[in-house]
């Protein structure tokens, strides 16, 4: 049970057990373990969204969630980069993307709208917010990122974890992902000439984004026939597994309860 006493010392502020592989192994195991609760923390969170959002309306903000755990590799290279400590409380400090989410939505105005519903949830605490969208980087990147703070609850209680969620439409996502691969290929020194056309996509995407909107908007109102219809309420023909649809016999127990 040599693990199970060792998780009552509070590992952020524990210095990194170098000379102790074994220990080092451990507790970089915990410290990477607690990241990747709070990264499933987070994901079930937009995945209850995304599901309720399927069943109860018409549309959803949410097309993708994906998520990742910094590697090992990645996190060292960062560390030396950003001068960190060897200590667990500064590699919390400065290394904020240990856990990644992203989502993925048609719309700009989603972004925003999962955004904010996921931001406006009790146990969670925003710790930063950088709207690329509003200020895009000048290469022409644009996305939301949102620093969370999720409490994670172990065996020995609760530890804060942080949590970087960028939500972005498919258009941004698209030109990211390029964009990435062509930073990697040249180490970062992407010629001029390229770095100018790159940002010129970037611009057309984002053109891309606001027609697309508008678009939709102008149709959202409107049914199957093209005519206005009102919200549907509930998602019937969806609300297909067995323990959401009440039998018929509920139904009327239910009606009886009420009635007596
Ligand atoms: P790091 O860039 O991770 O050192 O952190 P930072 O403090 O500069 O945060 P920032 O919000 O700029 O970026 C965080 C993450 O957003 C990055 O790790 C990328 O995943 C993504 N990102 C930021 N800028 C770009 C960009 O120009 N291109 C692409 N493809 N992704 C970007
Ligand atoms: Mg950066």
């Amino acid at each position: 049970m040599e693990l199970s006493s060792r998780a009552t010392v509070p590992l952020d502020d524990d210095v990194l057990h170098v000379g102790d592989p074994k220990l080092l192994r451990q507790d970089f195991s915990r410290f990477m373990l607690r990241h990747r609760f709070g990264m499933e923390e987070v994901v079930t969170k937009l995945t209850i969204l995304r599901d309720e959002f399927d069943l109860m309306h018409d549309t959803n903000p949410i097309e993708h969630i994906a998520s990742r755990l910094k590697s090992p590799d990645s996190l060292a290279e960062k560390m030396r980069r950003k001068g960190t400590r060897p200590t667990y409380a500064s590699i919390r400090e400065t290394i904020t993307d240990i856990a990644g989410v992203r989502v993925t939505c048609s719309f700009v105005s989603d972004v925003y709208r999962v955004h904010d519903l996921l931001t406006s949830q009790d146990d969670l605490t925003v710790l930063d917010v950088r709207d690329y969208i509003a200020a895009p980087k000048t290469n022409g990147y644009r996305s939301l990122h949102t620093l969370l703070e999720v409490p994670v609850y172990l065996s020995d209680g609760p530890v804060p974890v942080t949590v970087e969620v960028q939500l972005r439409t498919i258009a941004m996502d698209f030109w990211a992902s390029l964009e990435h691969k062509i930073h990697y290929k040249y180490r970062g020194a992407v010629p001029d000439d390229l770095a100018e056309r790159l940002c010129d996509a970037a611009d057309s995407a984002h053109a891309l984004d606001a027609r697309m909107e508008a678009l939709h908007d102008e149709v959202r109102h409107l049914g199957e026939d093209g005519v206005e219809t009102l919200p549907r309420q509930v998602r019937e023909d969806l609300l297909t597994g067995d323990e959401l649809v009440p039998s018929e016999a509920l139904l009327e127990q239910l009606r009886r309860l009420a009635t007596d």
